[in-house]
């Protein structure tokens, strides 16, 4: 089997166990991880030098994780009392992202502010006499780097780093949700005392915070327990190296009580024509290329396409030529897969379309000059 098709099946059985997860059907949710990892590590052992190799190996990881995670499940309770709280905090605490402000592309304009309100503070907060900002937003379009900027500030300033996934803590906790995150900022303070900083980086945080149409209490009352959690961390006095990293899509669904919090917000824009390119040369630095592949036309091309777009469109070109070399070639051929043409991309992008409308640009840039940090 080709490698995109095993990509497909891994993909199918993780959507299987998700779904099965979603049931609450764990026996089930666990089967498919196992068969998604075991496809996953096929992939991985058929294809070692492949360029994107790293991602799968973090992918079977997950995949891992998930089986380890839903097997500790089916632990019996102890015996009379309250079930216990499974929640693991230590699967939030990412020891060491290993993105850096360098592997961003671009977003020159989000890492200045970003240094000024995160990292100078963080290593020196005796010059910062008068305090700093904890609360920060990022916000944007999909796709266009706002949680790999968490991830990279966090290592910047060698933090611990709790990737709090908002939809994640609302839907599956729900009841729970509220003592959830009062134990993650606990946890945090504890490590701040310890001395390290610490960024709580909230992904889809309108998740968490946004006005709900249908309102369940649990919902309400998370919200509140983390908007106190907050003005404890924000309280005067308290230098703590605690920071709040909030990321989401949909700025306008904030209300104000949580922008009170959250001063300091960073726009984080789509890639205009420069940066395309740049991503492209990115992405491909690795991959053999056609002398003929124009990244002037590439980047002219993919106006209106996300970071993660352009990068996906990459994989896929790259994937293209080493089906083809499987299936000219057969599986276990000497040599490498051509290089990579403009005919490649070119036939890519027709397929694809771009993730980000003009419409979606002029709402955020909207919003942005009416409460984003400008400078
Ligand atoms: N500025 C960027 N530079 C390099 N790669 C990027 C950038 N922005 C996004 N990507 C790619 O797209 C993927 C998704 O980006 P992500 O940070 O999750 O976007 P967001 O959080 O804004 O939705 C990343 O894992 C990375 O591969
Ligand atoms: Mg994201």
């Amino acid at each position: 089997m080709a490698l995109p098709h095993l990509e497909k099946l891994a993909s199918r059985y993780a959507h299987m166990a998700v779904e099965a997860e979603k049931s609450g059907d764990r026996e089930t949710a666990i089967e498919y991880y196992k068969r998604a990892a075991e496809v996953m590590g096929k992939i991985i052992q058929l294809y070692p030098d492949n360029p994107f190799r790293h991602l799968y190996l973090k992918q079977l990881q997950e995949y891992q994780n998930r089986i380890n995670y839903l097997e500790s499940l089916k632990e019996p309770a102890s015996p009379g009392g309250e079930p216990e709280d499974d929640f693991d905090l230590e699967e939030l605490v990412d020891e060491k992202p290993r993105i850096t402000f360098k592997d961003v592309a671009d977003l020159e304009h989000a890492k200045r502010i970003l240094k000024r309100a995160v990292i100078y503070p963080a290593l020196r907060p005796d010059l910062f006499v008068e305090g700093w900002y904890r609360g920060i937003l990022l916000f944007g379009p999909p796709g266009c780097g706002k949680t790999m900027l968490g991830a990279a500030l966090s290592n910047e300033i060698d933090a611990a780093f709790f990737n709090v996934d908002a939809p994640e803590i609302m839907s599956k906790w729900l009841g729970e949700a509220e003592k959830r995150v009062a134990r993650i900022f606990r946890k945090a303070r504890e490590l701040e005392v310890q001395g390290r900083p610490v960024i709580i980086f909230i992904d889809e945080v309108d998740d968490l915070l946004g006005i709900h149409d249908s309102e369940v209490g649990g919902e309400a009352r998370a919200r509140n327990q983390f908007l106190k959690e907050m003005d404890g961390i924000l309280e005067k006095g308290a230098k703590r190296r605690i920071f709040v990293i909030a990321a989401t899509n949909k700025p306008w669904k904030l209300d104000i009580g949580f922008l009170r919090r959250f001063q300091i917000r960073v726009y984080i824009p789509p890639p205009d024509f420069e940066v395309r390119k740049l991503l492209f040369k990115h992405y491909t630095k690795r991959l053999a290329l056609d002398g003929a592949v124009d990244f002037d036309e590439l980047a002219r091309l993919t106006e209106g396409y996300s970071s993660s777009d352009i990068r996906d469109i990459v994989v896929a070109a790259h994937h293209k030529v080493v089906e083809e070399f499987i299936e000219t070639k057969g599986l276990y051929a000497k040599g490498e897969p051509r290089p990579l043409t403009m005919d490649d991309f070119v036939d890519i992008i027709r397929l694809r379309r771009p993730s980000i409308t003009p419409e979606m640009v002029k709402a955020y840039e909207k919003w942005n000059e009416k409460y984003g940090t400008l400078a």
